[in-house]
């Protein structure tokens, strides 16, 4: 059975949020003082896992494992190890922000973790420290050694360029990831939640603009490698490292959109930039069964929209943090 939508477009991926908490604040994505969910309103790590199993029973081959930080949820490799057993689940993967990789690298890779993606912004201790409010730098940077050292089929690091911020460390980044051999991806930034820092409409940097600088020292060839994300990949005439870039501004990949989020409270979110969501959370707790589960979730797909509706210049319309998301 699959999940198809009202566009004709196949649902194969499902990112889906551990916990709303983070030990980072990014500037972009919370606000410096944030209020968490109430711990009844989280879904459990056994509920997590039910949704999941009906995804997968549903045709779904890739999950994600997001945030918050997924790595800081008390007992969450246990859930990792349950999804690594999922036969069908071809694709198990996970967003980080690096601060608990020295310990979990290997266990998340032992319970069958494949790919492995890292925020960072930065490769100054004190930027840093300005971009995450609360991060270590020489932490997360022992944690993607340590990531390396585990065997992950592929690492990515995720980084969301801010004019003003850090579009000059571009090309630090670059060669970072060159000298690790492992991939970076460049990301819009997306207007959700409200944010003080910065102005978003005027510190926008869009993929194109990254490119260009990077252009001015690599030659940049446009690769095939596709991950059911929405990355767009090049590689280097003399490296092993690609470059991504997400570019949910300049080249809307929504047309090929195959991804729905499970929110930390258990809402099915249809499109990362619009409120279209359906509640998973009550049926689970009045006790429905899987294939009633399964039904809810089918019949979700007909109200996945279009397109997101992201404008950077105007008010954002999506006052919900990307943490309480799943990124
Ligand atoms: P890969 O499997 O490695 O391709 O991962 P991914 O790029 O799907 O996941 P990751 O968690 O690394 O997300 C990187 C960025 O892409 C985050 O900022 C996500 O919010 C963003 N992203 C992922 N899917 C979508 C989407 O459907 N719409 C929008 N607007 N952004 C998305
Ligand atoms: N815009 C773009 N990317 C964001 N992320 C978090 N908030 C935003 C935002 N407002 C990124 C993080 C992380 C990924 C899951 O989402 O950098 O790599
Ligand atoms: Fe935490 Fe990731 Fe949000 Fe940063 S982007 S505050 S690391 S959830």
């Amino acid at each position: 059975m699959a999940l198809i939508d009202q566009f004709g477009r196949v649902v194969n991926y499902v990112r889906m949020s551990v916990t709303d908490r983070c030990d980072f604040r990014c500037v972009y994505c919370m606000a410096e003082d944030m209020t968490f969910l109430p711990k009844s309103s989280i879904l459990t790590l056994e509920e997590i896992e039910r949704i999941a199993t009906a995804f997968v029973d549903l045709g779904v081959s890739k999950i994600r494992l997001t945030g918050g930080e997924p790595l800081i949820r008390n007992n969450v490799i246990s859930l990792f190890q349950q999804l690594g057993k999922l036969d069908d689940l071809h694709d198990l993967v996970t967003t980080t922000n690096g601060s608990q990789l020295t310990t979990l690298a290997q266990p998340l890779r032992d319970a069958g973790v494949q790919r492995l993606n890292i925020s960072l912004d930065s490769l100054n201790p004190e930027r840093f420290k300005d971009l995450t409010r609360f991060g270590k730098l020489d932490t997360v940077l022992a944690g993607i050694d340590a990531a390396k050292d585990a065997g992950f089929k592929q690492i990515k690091l995720n980084s969301v360029i801010i004019k003003g911020r850090n579009d000059d460390e571009v090309l630090d980044l670059v060669n970072y990831a060159r000298e690790k051999a492992i991939d970076i991806s460049f990301i819009e930034e997306m207007p959700l939640g409200v944010i003080t820092e910065h102005n978003r409409g005027e510190s926008l940097c869009t993929s194109d603009e990254v490119r260009q600088i990077i252009e001015q020292e690599y030659e940049l060839i446009p690769d095939t490698f596709k991950t059911a994300g929405p990355s767009r990949y090049y590689r280097f005439t003399n490296s092993d490292s690609r470059v991504g870039f997400i570019s949910p501004h300049s080249h809307n990949f929504c047309g090929d959109c195959n991804r729905v989020r499970v929110t930390v409270e258990g809402r099915l979110l249809l499109c990362l930039g619009n409120e279209h969501s359906v509640d998973l959370r009550e049926p689970l707790r009045n006790g429905c069964s899987d294939e009633e589960l399964k039904a809810i979730i089918v019949d979700a797909m007909k109200i996945k929209p279009k397109s997101h509706e992201f404008d950077v210049h105007d008010e954002p319309q999506i006052l919900r943090f990307m943490n309480t998301t799943g990124g």
